[in-house]
């Protein structure tokens, strides 16, 4: 059995075409990534798997169960996690809690264990509207709501997003321990460096998957060489760098260029020298290992 198992799922808004042929499995207690750039396709998705939205062709199915035909069972064996417009603002965060868990006929008490870690920190405020609420904690109190009727499944879109980096770092804790309670977790993300803490991933552009695999088998299948470039002046660098006729692509990745050779033959000292010679100063050329976001600009500059 899968947790989640979707077979070519396509879907067009009028002439958009948010996703192109989608499929992939999610086995049971994974945490698997769908990592992509806004307007991927990963809401569309998330929605189709939650029985909000109905594919055009494809099926899919969670925890067995087919989406479209057993979409009530679904609705009561997942947690869905929306980007944004998850809480009720105007109602306090105690509130919140007990509307979600009344809405699935159980109550906050029966399934405390499952929540406690999380909304214990949050717990002190538990009389303040929810639109009171820091980034950081509205995130808690959300992922508390799509936990309290025990989800088997849970799904979460964009949940760091716009949260800052300790919370962020604090909310994969949190994932963590529900995998190892049990519960299989589809996460999607813009931020490239949260790959690496999913167990699977799937590279999402324009509604299409480029590759579906683990983050340590992806980044093992880089194909090529890869140099980091720095030096003191940034953009006339990448400039100089592509116009080399020996360089395949060249991407600004915050303080270093990252940069492939086309040519086997040309070495981080020949670029150097190349670079000098164009009156650049401070050149360092050096290689290093392939991050996700390296071989998800591979992936788009391959793809048709
Ligand atoms: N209701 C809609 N009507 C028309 N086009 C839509 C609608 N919803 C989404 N789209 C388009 O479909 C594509 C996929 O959108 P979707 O929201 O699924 O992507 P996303 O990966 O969730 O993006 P984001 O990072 O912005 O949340 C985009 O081009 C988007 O503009
Ligand atoms: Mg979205």
């Amino acid at each position: 059995m899968n947790a989640v198992s979707a077979r070519d799922i396509c879907k067009k808004y009028g002439t958009v075409h948010a996703l192109t042929g989608v499929s992939f499995d999610v086995e049971p207690g994974d945490i698997f990534g769908i990592i992509g750039p806004d307007g991927a396709g990963k809401t569309t998705l998330f929605r189709i798997l939650t029985t909000l939205l109905l594919a055009d062709s494809g099926t899919a199915t969670v925890d067995d169960h087919d989406v479209v035909k057993e979409f009530r069972l679904i609705r009561n064996k997942v947690g869905y996690m929306p980007g944004r417009f998850s809480l009720y603002q105007d109602l306090t965060v105690e509130e919140n809690l007990n509307i979600f868990a009344t809405v699935f006929n159980t109550t906050v008490r029966e399934n405390y264990h499952l929540i406690k870690d999380i909304y214990q920190q949050i717990e002190p405020f538990k009389n303040r509207r929810a639109g009171a609420l820091s980034g950081g904690m509205k995130q808690k109190l959300a992922l508390s709501c799509a936990l309290v009727h025990k989800p088997s499944v849970l799904f979460l879109d964009e949940p760091t997003t716009g949260v800052d980096p300790v919370s962020r770092k604090e909310f994969w804790g949190m994932l963590r321990s529900l995998k190892q309670q049990g519960i299989s977790i589809l996460v999607s993300t813009p931020y490239m460096d949260e790959a690496g803490l999913c167990d699977r991933i799937a590279l999402i552009q324009s509604g299409r998957f480029l590759k579906i695999d683990t983050p340590q088998n992806i980044v093992g299948q880089f194909g090529r060489p890869l140099w980091a470039v720095r030096g003191e002046r940034m953009s006339a660098l990448l400039r100089d760098v592509r116009s080399h006729p020996q360089i395949a692509t060249c991407f600004a990745f915050g303080d270093a260029h990252h940069v492939t050779p086309a040519d086997p033959v040309l070495t981080p000292d020949a670029l150097s020298s190349y670079l000098r010679d164009k009156g650049h100063t401070g050149i360092e050329v050096f290689p290093i290992s392939a991050s996700i976001e390296d071989c998800f600009m591979e992936l788009t500059e391959a793809a048709p």
